[in-house]
């Protein structure tokens, strides 16, 4: 479904990514792992378009998008949560749910009472502002917003950085549930044990390059990889 190859990219003169290489199947939950620094964001920013790419490519179900601005790249069907989540903050959440709403076809067709269901907390905030909510509401509505657009591809970044715990176990619940419906997710997150139950594969970057890709059960069963790669 995604296939990015050999990408390159760089803030000015600043190169951040040399190498980077992954793929995700239609129905797979693959990681991007790595320390801090080491290019995750920039990598899904590199593949949304909002940093353009200056070597290697993005392909998305056998077309070439890198290249492409970043609302027709979101059009192909990629959906993103970014870092920070960045709801709108003087809109109602039953607002910023509306204001991403897509009528494209994706792997499922997103309603409004489908986040409700999946986020029941939301339900209950939906006439708050997105100011007045926790933190852990706001990501569940940046999630909910990202799934109005019906993504075929749904990418998370740090989707339970700074949440306490119990909202954690709540959003990868959440994820869980996805993937239950085949839906295809990269997932960008800190805590590799939680994702290796959650994801079929995971890829490692290292200084702007991926160095190395495997399943879960790989993952787990090589202890150096996190001494090598992972530990803070
Ligand atoms: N806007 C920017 N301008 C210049 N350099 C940047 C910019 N954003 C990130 N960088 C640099 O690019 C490198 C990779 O950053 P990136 O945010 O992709 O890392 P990351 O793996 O997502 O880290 P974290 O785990 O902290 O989120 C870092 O050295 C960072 O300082
Ligand atoms: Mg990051």
């Amino acid at each position: 479904m995604l296939s990015v190859r050999h990408l390159q990219a760089s803030y000015g003169a600043a190169q951040v990514l040399f190498d980077i290489s992954l793929d995700i199947g239609a129905g797979e939950v693959v990681t991007l792992l790595g320390r801090n620094g080491m290019g995750k964001t920039t990598t899904v920013r590199s593949i949304m378009g909002l940093l353009r790419p200056h070597g290697g490519e993005v392909r998305f179900e056998g077309v070439r998008v890198s290249g492409l601005p970043p609302y027709r790249i979101a059009q192909t069907g990629i959906g993103l949560v970014p870092e920070g989540r960045q709801v709108f903050p003087t809109l109602t959440v039953e607002e910023n749910l509306v204001a991403t709403a897509s009528s494209r076809t994706g792997s499922r067709r997103w309603t409004l009472d489908g986040v409700y269901d999946l986020f029941p907390r939301l339900k209950e905030r939906r006439g708050n502002l997105g100011t007045q909510l926790s933190g852990g509401e706001q990501q569940m509505l940046a999630i909910g917003r990202a799934l109005m657009t019906n993504p075929k591809l749904l990418i998370l970044d740090e989707a339970t950085e700074g949440l306490a715990p119990l909202i954690r176990v709540e959003i990868w619940a959440c994820l869980k549930s996805l993937r239950s419906e085949h839906q295809s997710i990269l997932v960008i997150d800190k805590n590799v044990d939680a994702l290796a139950a959650l994801a079929d594969r995971h890829v490692i970057i290292e200084k702007g390059r991926s160095v190395w890709t495997g399943t879960s059960a790989e993952l787990v069963a090589d202890k150096s990889l996190k001494d090598r790669y992972l530990h803070i």
